[in-house]
């Protein structure tokens, strides 16, 4: 079964949203198979966004991303990257649309509350990054 992983970011943890994000994966029938509220090193940070080290907002992301704890979490279900993507909303909050996590939460583009896998490939990695094997549980659930 698909496995992908979320985020919830430091602006998200501060403002109280984790119940509320973990809530909408849970209603829309996804599992929870890992979760841990960890200050991530910079040495993580760097490698997690290691494809925009050249962007010029790298150091502001790094620094966000670092600045306090955050909710990282791997959820699990049929087409659950895909579909986390559009219960999030477009990166920039101000796109997003509303009943999407940022559209609705989301202040600034860097602020955006929640990270998502964006593909297979990526949500591999990321979950590599944030958990070991054995952090991650195999359970039934109850529909
Ligand atoms: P995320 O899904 O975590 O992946 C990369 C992040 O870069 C993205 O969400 C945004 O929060 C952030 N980002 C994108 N563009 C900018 C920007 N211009 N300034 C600051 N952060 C940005």
């Amino acid at each position: 079964m698909e496995k992908t992983f979320l985020m919830v970011k430091p602006d998200g943890v501060q403002r109280n949203l984790v119940g509320e994000i973990v809530n909408r994966f849970e209603s829309k029938g996804f599992k929870l198979v890992g979760a841990k509220l960890m200050v991530i090193p910079n040495e993580l940070a760097e490698q997690h966004y290691g494809e925009h080290k050249e962007r010029p907002f790298f150091g502001e992301l790094v620094d966000f991303i670092t600045s306090g704890p955050v909710f990282a979490m791997a959820w699990e279900g049929e087409n659950v990257i895909a579909i986390a993507r559009e219960m999030m909303g477009k990166t920039n909050p101000v796109d997003a649309a509303p009943g999407t996590i940022r559209g609705d939460y989301g202040m600034t583009v860097g602020k955006n509350v929640i990270h998502g896998s964006d593909s297979p490939e990526s949500a591999e990695r990321e979950l590599g990054l944030f958990f070991e094997k054995k952090e991650l549980t195999s359970y039934t659930k109850q529909d």
